[in-house]
């Protein structure tokens, strides 16, 4: 790091625990690219010592800072202002330091939607379905509804967290008619005959859940289905194996990761992440 000096600007993710995080890795190869003066590091703050923390990072003038569990929600206390869209979604991911004033974004939910449109994946006018209605079905949901999706399903074991998202969805969001429905293969199935995208969003498929997949009926899915996984270790689940074998187009969640991260090296630094640094994050498959 013979690279840091006096005036390098500081840049971190704050969360517990963070020493699995990417972040670092990818923001450090991409400045590193660019002869940026800037520098990631990672820091473990744990629950109760948030507001110490963001008071910390104000106090060394950081530009910017990445936020993931447990902080995401209670760190919107702490700043000047928040970008609309992560005021819907009530969590933020990133924030800029903008002479002193701290801003809030989430780039989760778009991180996602540029992979799909990387793909040329079409998601406009089409039928969107996922499963799971947690933090990041939240923050795809809101994004895709504010991009003009009109025709999003949320599909989930506990239905009145998917309902949640829907009414947030169709409350904020003119023109969107979100719907909600427990998770249930006959239904699903019904649901999945008129529509284009699913995507799960569950934590089925990977750690104690690799060998589970969140659907057991292949003929659930049809071929004109984009399907993807937000999962990405291992790098296909059972669930994308089995779309893949159906005849689907598949994807896993490394994209969605390496997206969320160029949008926030954007923020903070006014520059495109190098193509090169984003093509190296999904071939290097992240998984050590
Ligand atoms: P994140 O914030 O990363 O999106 P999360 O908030 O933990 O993750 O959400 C996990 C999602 O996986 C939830 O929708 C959860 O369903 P519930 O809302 O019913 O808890 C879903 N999930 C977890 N385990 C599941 C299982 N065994 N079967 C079905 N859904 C499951």
């Amino acid at each position: 790091m013979g690279r840091i000096k006096g005036s390098t600007q500081l840049t971190c993710i704050i969360g517990s625990p963070v020493d699995h995080s990417k972040s670092p890795y990818m923001h450090n190869l991409a400045f590193e690219k660019l002869g940026l003066d800037y520098a990631y590091m990672a820091f473990d703050i744990k629950e109760g010592f948030l507001k110490q923390g963001v008071d910390g990072l104000r106090t060394l003038n950081v530009r910017g800072f990445n936020i993931t569990m447990p902080h995401k929600q209670e760190v919107m206390k702490y700043l000047d202002k928040i970008e609309e869209d992560a005021k819907l979604i009530g969590a933020v991911n990133t924030v800029l330091n903008d002479n002193g004033k701290l801003i809030g974004y989430n780039t989760d939910g778009k991180g996602f939607i540029k992979s799909l449109e990387e793909r040329d994946v079409k998601y406009i006018d089409e039928k969107i379905v996922l499963i799971g209605a947690g933090g990041a079905a939240k923050a795809i949901a809101i994004e895709l509804a504010l991009k003009g999706v009109k025709n999003i399903v949320i599909v989930n074991r506990t239905l009145e967290k998917a309902e949640a998202i829907s009414n947030t969805i169709n409350k904020n969001i003119q023109g969107s008619e979100s719907r909600s429905l427990v998770l249930d293969e006959k239904l699903l199935k019904e649901e999945l005959k008129d529509a284009n995208i699913l995507i799960n969003t569950t934590s089925i498929g990977m750690g104690d859940t690799i060998d589970n997949n969140i659907i057991n009926d292949r003929d659930i899915l049809h071929k004109d289905l984009f399907v993807a996984d937000l999962i990405y270790n291992p790098v296909k689940t059972k669930f994308l194996s089995m779309a893949e074998e159906k005849g689907c187009r598949i994807m896993n969640g490394l994209a969605m990761l390496v997206y969320q991260g160029a949008l926030v090296f954007k923020i903070w630094t006014g520059t495109d992440m190098p193509v090169e640094v984003m093509k190296e994050m999904e071939k290097r498959n992240l998984i050590e």
